[in-house]
């Protein structure tokens, strides 16, 4: 682990009723509350959020939505604004999301706009990149990595890129069992910081850029102990409170 917190996150995609929920974080909060530096943040559905700010406030658990829209707000039916998000006490946003992108036809030019919306309304925006098996089988992975990078940071401040955390998601390693190496994980999140370092050095000392598909709690410390992984955005196995509980620790010293 480097000097940057470690950063873990469960992305709960479509889970969870509220019940559902508040029932995970009856269990979940004891089995963290002496977790220390590792930031814990939770990502439920929208209509879960309030609940789960509300229950975790007396905890060190922060809580994000799993996307914004990039106007403040306007008529964008079906839509909700970075300051709604804020309004609710939420603190994080993913953005640019495989799923969003692929079902839901998020594009980069839209990511542009998002980011820079959700630094100044004050959300720290949780950035997904990541190739598709078939771009790695063509040798692409860096070009798509460097595309979506550069598009989707493109107006942040160069003083404000740390604000965000990249979490690099092969597609084809998310919700397949097919985990990426530690090798693998390294060697592209060693790329997007040298990304951001073609802008600002600081920054890419600073930012932290987390791995993510098919982490499990049996192979979280293997990926997380390596220098260059700062955390993890944890999908299926962030469902089952002891599960993401043991997930959170391995990030940990
Ligand atoms: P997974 O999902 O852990 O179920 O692979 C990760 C994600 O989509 O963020």
């Amino acid at each position: 682990m480097s000097a940057r917190r470690p950063f873990v996150a469960a992305n709960w995609k479509m889970n969870k009723t509220i019940e559902e929920t508040e029932a995970f974080l009856g269990d979940f909060l004891p089995r963290v509350a002496g977790v220390e530096g590792t930031e814990i943040v939770i990502c439920p559905p929208y209509l879960a959020l309030k609940s789960v700010v509300e229950t975790c406030v007396q905890s060190r658990v922060e809580v994000a939505a799993q996307n914004m829209h990039q106007e403040a707000e306007g008529a964008f039916t079906g839509e909700v604004s970075a300051p709604m998000l804020r309004e609710l006490g939420v603190g994080w946003v993913v953005l640019g999301h495989s799923e969003r992108r692929t079902y839901f036809c998020e594009t980069d030019d839209a990511l542009a706009e998002k980011l820079p919306a959700a630094l100044d309304a004050g959300l720290g925006p949780i950035l997904c990149v990541g190739e598709t098996e078939s771009q790695r089988e063509a040798g692409a992975t860096e070009d798509v990595l460097r595309r979506q990078v550069e598009i989707d940071l493109a107006a942040v401040p160069d003083e404000r890129l740390s604000d965000v955390v990249i979490a690099y998601e092969p597609v084809w390693a998310i919700g397949t069992g097919r985990t990426a190496t530690a090798e693998q994980a390294e060697q592209a999140i060693g790329f997007i910081r040298a990304l951001v370092a073609s802008r600002s050095a600081e920054a890419a000392a600073a930012i932290r850029v987390v791995y993510g598909g098919s982490v499990k709690p049996d192979n979280a410390r293997e990926l997380l102990e390596r220098d260059e992984i700062d955390g993890g955005l944890v999908g299926g196995a962030s469902l089952d409170p002891e599960g993401f509980a043991a997930i959170v620790a391995a990030a940990g010293p």
